[in-house]
Protein backbone atom coordinates (compact mmCIF):
# COMPACT_ATOMS: atom_id res chain seq x y z
CA UNK A 1 0.00 0.00 0.00
CA UNK A 2 1.14 3.35 -0.84
CA UNK A 3 -0.15 6.92 0.11
CA UNK A 4 -0.17 9.80 -1.33
CA UNK A 5 -1.53 13.44 0.19
CA UNK A 6 -2.24 16.85 -0.36
CA UNK A 7 -4.12 19.37 0.97
CA UNK A 8 -6.81 17.18 2.97
CA UNK A 9 -7.02 15.08 0.20
CA UNK A 10 -5.45 11.23 -0.14
CA UNK A 11 -5.12 8.38 -2.79
CA UNK A 12 -4.14 5.01 -1.45
CA UNK A 13 -2.64 2.69 -3.96
CA UNK A 14 -3.32 -0.86 -2.72
CA UNK A 15 -5.99 -3.28 -1.70
CA UNK A 16 -9.47 -2.08 -0.14
CA UNK A 17 -9.82 -4.68 2.14
CA UNK A 18 -6.01 -3.89 3.05
CA UNK A 19 -6.57 0.28 3.08
CA UNK A 20 -9.28 0.29 5.09
CA UNK A 21 -7.86 -1.80 7.54
CA UNK A 22 -4.69 -0.59 8.44
CA UNK A 23 -5.25 2.93 7.13
CA UNK A 24 -8.77 4.67 7.85
CA UNK A 25 -9.03 4.89 11.14
CA UNK A 26 -12.42 3.69 13.29
CA UNK A 27 -15.49 5.87 12.99
CA UNK A 28 -13.63 8.67 10.96
CA UNK A 29 -15.26 9.25 7.25
CA UNK A 30 -18.78 10.87 7.48
CA UNK A 31 -19.52 9.76 4.14
CA UNK A 32 -18.42 6.59 1.89
CA UNK A 33 -19.55 5.89 -1.59
CA UNK A 34 -18.46 2.90 -2.79
CA UNK A 35 -18.91 1.49 -6.25
CA UNK A 36 -17.18 -1.86 -6.36
CA UNK A 37 -16.07 -4.17 -9.11
CA UNK A 38 -19.71 -6.25 -10.36
CA UNK A 39 -18.34 -9.63 -10.65
CA UNK A 40 -20.00 -9.11 -14.59
CA UNK A 41 -16.46 -9.76 -16.73
CA UNK A 42 -15.77 -5.99 -16.88
CA UNK A 43 -12.05 -5.41 -17.65
CA UNK A 44 -9.93 -3.14 -14.83
CA UNK A 45 -6.87 -2.59 -16.81
CA UNK A 46 -6.26 -6.34 -17.14
CA UNK A 47 -7.94 -7.30 -13.69
CA UNK A 48 -10.71 -9.62 -13.71
CA UNK A 49 -14.14 -8.48 -12.66
CA UNK A 50 -14.91 -12.02 -12.25
CA UNK A 51 -15.40 -14.38 -9.05
CA UNK A 52 -15.07 -18.47 -8.86
CA UNK A 53 -18.68 -18.48 -8.04
CA UNK A 54 -21.36 -15.95 -6.62
CA UNK A 55 -20.68 -17.08 -3.04
CA UNK A 56 -16.92 -16.15 -3.40
CA UNK A 57 -18.34 -12.51 -4.30
CA UNK A 58 -20.24 -12.09 -2.11
CA UNK A 59 -17.97 -13.06 0.77
CA UNK A 60 -15.39 -11.04 -0.39
CA UNK A 61 -18.23 -7.97 -0.58
CA UNK A 62 -19.30 -8.74 3.49
CA UNK A 63 -15.68 -8.01 4.20
CA UNK A 64 -15.14 -4.65 2.91
CA UNK A 65 -19.19 -3.87 3.58
CA UNK A 66 -18.22 -4.39 7.37
CA UNK A 67 -15.20 -2.57 7.47
CA UNK A 68 -16.69 0.51 5.57
CA UNK A 69 -19.90 0.43 8.47
CA UNK A 70 -16.55 0.34 10.99
CA UNK A 71 -15.01 3.46 9.07
CA UNK A 72 -18.15 5.46 9.35
CA UNK A 73 -18.32 8.02 11.96
CA UNK A 74 -21.97 7.63 14.09
CA UNK A 75 -24.13 10.07 12.13
CA UNK A 76 -22.56 8.62 9.06
CA UNK A 77 -23.60 7.59 5.41
CA UNK A 78 -23.60 5.05 3.11
CA UNK A 79 -24.13 5.09 -0.63
CA UNK A 80 -23.42 1.55 -2.35
CA UNK A 81 -23.76 0.16 -5.66
CA UNK A 82 -23.40 -3.50 -7.61
CA UNK A 83 -24.83 -5.20 -10.21
CA UNK A 84 -28.88 -5.66 -10.12
CA UNK A 85 -28.63 -9.15 -9.35
CA UNK A 86 -26.57 -8.85 -6.16
CA UNK A 87 -28.11 -6.01 -4.13
CA UNK A 88 -31.02 -8.16 -3.23
CA UNK A 89 -28.11 -9.61 -0.71
CA UNK A 90 -26.48 -6.17 -0.02
CA UNK A 91 -29.85 -5.30 0.84
CA UNK A 92 -29.90 -8.16 3.32
CA UNK A 93 -26.67 -7.76 4.40
CA UNK A 94 -27.10 -4.08 5.05
CA UNK A 95 -30.51 -3.77 6.55
CA UNK A 96 -29.47 -6.27 9.45
CA UNK A 97 -26.47 -3.49 10.15
CA UNK A 98 -28.14 0.19 9.16
CA UNK A 99 -31.12 1.67 8.27
CA UNK A 100 -31.55 1.83 4.60
CA UNK A 101 -33.17 4.98 3.71
CA UNK A 102 -34.04 4.64 -0.13
CA UNK A 103 -33.13 2.09 -2.66
CA UNK A 104 -31.76 4.10 -5.81
CA UNK A 105 -32.01 3.78 -9.63
CA UNK A 106 -29.40 5.41 -11.24
CA UNK A 107 -31.25 5.22 -14.59
CA UNK A 108 -29.66 6.44 -17.71
CA UNK A 109 -30.34 6.57 -21.98
CA UNK A 110 -28.82 3.64 -23.43
CA UNK A 111 -26.66 0.63 -22.59
CA UNK A 112 -23.33 -0.74 -23.30
CA UNK A 113 -25.04 -3.53 -25.43
CA UNK A 114 -27.89 -3.01 -27.47
CA UNK A 115 -29.91 -5.93 -26.37
CA UNK A 116 -32.00 -7.15 -29.36
CA UNK A 117 -33.76 -10.36 -28.15
CA UNK A 118 -34.66 -9.06 -24.12
CA UNK A 119 -35.55 -5.70 -22.10
CA UNK A 120 -31.65 -4.17 -22.48
CA UNK A 121 -30.27 -3.01 -18.71
CA UNK A 122 -30.57 1.15 -18.39
CA UNK A 123 -29.96 0.99 -14.70
CA UNK A 124 -27.90 0.61 -11.57
CA UNK A 125 -29.41 0.21 -7.95
CA UNK A 126 -27.75 2.45 -5.32
CA UNK A 127 -28.58 2.37 -1.48
CA UNK A 128 -28.14 4.65 0.61
CA UNK A 129 -27.85 3.96 4.10
CA UNK A 130 -27.47 5.43 7.50
CA UNK A 131 -25.98 4.71 11.12
CA UNK A 132 -28.31 6.37 13.06
CA UNK A 133 -32.04 6.84 11.73
CA UNK A 134 -32.34 10.04 14.07
CA UNK A 135 -29.09 11.72 13.34
CA UNK A 136 -27.48 11.65 9.86
CA UNK A 137 -26.63 14.50 7.50
CA UNK A 138 -29.29 15.44 4.69
CA UNK A 139 -29.04 18.89 3.13
CA UNK A 140 -32.63 18.85 1.43
CA UNK A 141 -32.18 22.10 0.45
CA UNK A 142 -28.66 21.77 -1.80
CA UNK A 143 -30.26 19.32 -4.05
CA UNK A 144 -33.77 20.09 -4.88
CA UNK A 145 -34.90 19.54 -8.56
CA UNK A 146 -37.73 21.39 -10.60
CA UNK A 147 -40.89 19.10 -10.04
CA UNK A 148 -42.39 17.78 -13.23
CA UNK A 149 -45.98 19.16 -13.11
CA UNK A 150 -46.45 18.10 -16.71
CA UNK A 151 -47.80 21.55 -16.71
CA UNK A 152 -47.03 24.21 -18.92
CA UNK A 153 -48.31 26.86 -16.70
CA UNK A 154 -47.14 26.84 -13.20
CA UNK A 155 -50.16 25.50 -10.75
CA UNK A 156 -51.68 27.36 -8.74
CA UNK A 157 -52.73 26.94 -5.21
CA UNK A 158 -56.74 28.82 -5.23
CA UNK A 159 -57.08 26.68 -1.49
CA UNK A 160 -55.38 29.88 -0.35
CA UNK A 161 -56.76 32.95 0.58
CA UNK A 162 -54.73 34.19 -1.86
CA UNK A 163 -54.13 32.23 -4.79
CA UNK A 164 -50.20 31.33 -4.51
CA UNK A 165 -48.29 29.57 -7.18
CA UNK A 166 -47.47 25.85 -6.05
CA UNK A 167 -43.91 25.54 -4.38
CA UNK A 168 -42.15 23.88 -7.60
CA UNK A 169 -38.81 22.85 -6.35
CA UNK A 170 -38.82 19.26 -4.05
CA UNK A 171 -35.96 16.94 -3.16
CA UNK A 172 -35.25 14.03 -6.00
CA UNK A 173 -37.08 11.31 -5.83
CA UNK A 174 -34.97 7.53 -6.31
CA UNK A 175 -35.07 7.71 -9.85
CA UNK A 176 -32.37 9.52 -10.79
CA UNK A 177 -31.54 10.52 -14.82
CA UNK A 178 -27.73 11.37 -15.04
CA UNK A 179 -26.56 10.27 -18.46
CA UNK A 180 -23.64 8.29 -18.69
CA UNK A 181 -19.73 9.09 -18.85
CA UNK A 182 -19.38 9.03 -22.84
CA UNK A 183 -16.05 9.75 -24.66
CA UNK A 184 -16.80 13.44 -25.86
CA UNK A 185 -17.67 14.56 -22.47
CA UNK A 186 -15.76 16.81 -20.56
CA UNK A 187 -14.80 14.75 -17.83
CA UNK A 188 -14.04 11.26 -19.58
CA UNK A 189 -11.42 9.30 -18.79
CA UNK A 190 -9.85 5.52 -20.28
CA UNK A 191 -11.79 3.38 -17.45
CA UNK A 192 -15.07 1.01 -18.51
CA UNK A 193 -16.94 1.96 -15.42
CA UNK A 194 -16.51 5.61 -14.66
CA UNK A 195 -19.53 7.63 -13.12
CA UNK A 196 -20.97 10.79 -14.02
CA UNK A 197 -19.89 13.83 -11.53
CA UNK A 198 -23.53 14.66 -11.42
CA UNK A 199 -24.85 11.75 -9.92
CA UNK A 200 -22.40 11.99 -7.55
CA UNK A 201 -22.43 16.14 -6.45
CA UNK A 202 -25.87 15.06 -5.53
CA UNK A 203 -24.51 12.39 -3.25
CA UNK A 204 -21.87 14.22 -1.77
CA UNK A 205 -24.41 17.78 -1.60
CA UNK A 206 -26.79 15.84 0.11
CA UNK A 207 -24.64 13.89 2.63
CA UNK A 208 -22.00 15.76 3.77
CA UNK A 209 -20.95 19.29 4.71
CA UNK A 210 -17.58 21.21 4.01
CA UNK A 211 -14.85 20.05 5.42
CA UNK A 212 -16.38 16.66 5.70
CA UNK A 213 -14.47 13.07 4.90
CA UNK A 214 -15.46 11.50 1.82
CA UNK A 215 -14.36 7.51 1.45
CA UNK A 216 -14.61 5.73 -1.75
CA UNK A 217 -12.83 2.09 -1.14
CA UNK A 218 -12.76 1.12 -5.26
CA UNK A 219 -12.17 4.98 -6.54
CA UNK A 220 -11.45 4.22 -9.75
CA UNK A 221 -11.05 7.61 -11.66
CA UNK A 222 -11.52 9.11 -8.54
CA UNK A 223 -14.83 10.96 -9.51
CA UNK A 224 -15.94 10.82 -5.65
CA UNK A 225 -13.01 12.63 -4.36
CA UNK A 226 -12.45 14.89 -7.31
CA UNK A 227 -16.42 15.45 -6.52
CA UNK A 228 -15.34 15.79 -2.95
CA UNK A 229 -12.65 18.20 -3.59
CA UNK A 230 -14.94 20.81 -5.83
CA UNK A 231 -17.33 20.77 -3.03
CA UNK A 232 -14.91 21.73 -0.27
CA UNK A 233 -14.47 18.17 1.04
CA UNK A 234 -11.76 16.17 2.29
CA UNK A 235 -11.48 13.00 0.38
CA UNK A 236 -9.63 9.30 1.02
CA UNK A 237 -9.73 7.30 -1.94
CA UNK A 238 -8.43 3.91 -2.96
CA UNK A 239 -7.23 2.23 -5.89
CA UNK A 240 -5.36 -0.87 -6.75
CA UNK A 241 -4.42 -0.42 -10.20
CA UNK A 242 -1.57 1.71 -10.57
CA UNK A 243 -3.40 3.58 -13.89
CA UNK A 244 -6.10 4.59 -12.40
CA UNK A 245 -4.41 5.65 -9.22
CA UNK A 246 -2.57 7.71 -11.59
CA UNK A 247 -5.57 9.35 -12.46
CA UNK A 248 -6.38 9.83 -8.90
CA UNK A 249 -3.34 11.39 -8.25
CA UNK A 250 -3.48 13.93 -11.75
CA UNK A 251 -7.56 14.53 -10.77
CA UNK A 252 -6.84 16.14 -7.58
CA UNK A 253 -3.77 18.17 -7.82
CA UNK A 254 -1.75 15.62 -5.87
CA UNK A 255 0.97 14.90 -8.63
CA UNK A 256 2.44 16.76 -11.84
CA UNK A 257 4.37 13.58 -12.53
CA UNK A 258 4.80 10.22 -11.91
CA UNK A 259 8.06 8.38 -12.49
CA UNK A 260 9.21 11.07 -13.77
CA UNK A 261 6.57 11.30 -17.01
CA UNK A 262 4.13 14.41 -16.80
CA UNK A 263 0.75 12.95 -15.67
CA UNK A 264 -1.96 13.96 -18.33
CA UNK A 265 -4.96 12.96 -19.67
CA UNK A 266 -4.71 10.90 -22.24
CA UNK A 267 -6.06 12.90 -25.67
CA UNK A 268 -9.11 12.12 -27.16
CA UNK A 269 -8.79 10.77 -31.06
CA UNK A 270 -10.33 14.26 -32.41
CA UNK A 271 -8.17 16.26 -29.97
CA UNK A 272 -4.82 14.46 -31.83
CA UNK A 273 -6.03 15.12 -35.00
CA UNK A 274 -6.53 18.87 -34.20
CA UNK A 275 -3.03 19.26 -32.71
CA UNK A 276 -1.75 17.03 -35.74
CA UNK A 277 -3.80 19.76 -38.47
CA UNK A 278 -2.22 22.83 -35.80
CA UNK A 279 1.04 21.22 -36.53
CA UNK A 280 1.23 21.41 -40.43
CA UNK A 281 -0.21 24.61 -40.62
C1 LIG B 1 -16.66 0.05 -10.70
S1 LIG B 1 -15.05 0.66 -10.69
C2 LIG B 1 -15.18 2.20 -9.86
C3 LIG B 1 -15.42 3.36 -10.80
C4 LIG B 1 -15.46 4.71 -10.08
N1 LIG B 1 -16.65 4.85 -9.27
C5 LIG B 1 -15.37 5.87 -11.07
O1 LIG B 1 -16.23 6.76 -11.05
O2 LIG B 1 -14.44 5.87 -11.86
C6 LIG B 1 -14.27 -0.38 -9.52
C7 LIG B 1 -12.78 -0.11 -9.32
O3 LIG B 1 -12.32 -0.95 -8.26
C8 LIG B 1 -10.96 -1.28 -8.52
N2 LIG B 1 -10.65 -2.46 -7.69
C9 LIG B 1 -10.86 -3.78 -7.99
N3 LIG B 1 -10.48 -4.56 -6.98
C10 LIG B 1 -10.03 -3.74 -5.99
C11 LIG B 1 -9.51 -3.95 -4.69
N4 LIG B 1 -9.40 -5.19 -4.17
N5 LIG B 1 -9.14 -2.88 -3.97
C12 LIG B 1 -9.25 -1.60 -4.47
N6 LIG B 1 -9.72 -1.35 -5.72
C13 LIG B 1 -10.11 -2.39 -6.45
C14 LIG B 1 -10.92 -1.50 -10.02
O4 LIG B 1 -9.61 -1.35 -10.53
C15 LIG B 1 -11.90 -0.42 -10.51
O5 LIG B 1 -11.20 0.74 -10.92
Amino acid sequence: MKIFKNNGHAVVWGDAIDALTNYVPDSSVDLIFADPPYNIGKNFNGRSDRWPSDEDYLAWCYQWLELCIQKLKPHGSFYVMTATQNMPYFDIFLRARLTILSRIVWAYDSSGVQARKYFGSLYEPILFCVKDKEHYIFNAEDVMVEARTGATRKLIDYRKSTPTVYNSKKVPGNVWQFPRVRYRMEEYEKHPTQKPTTLLERVVLASSNPGDVVLDPFSGTFTTSAVARSLGRESVGIEIEEEYMKIGLRRLGIRESYNGKRLRREPKIYEQQDVDLFSVR
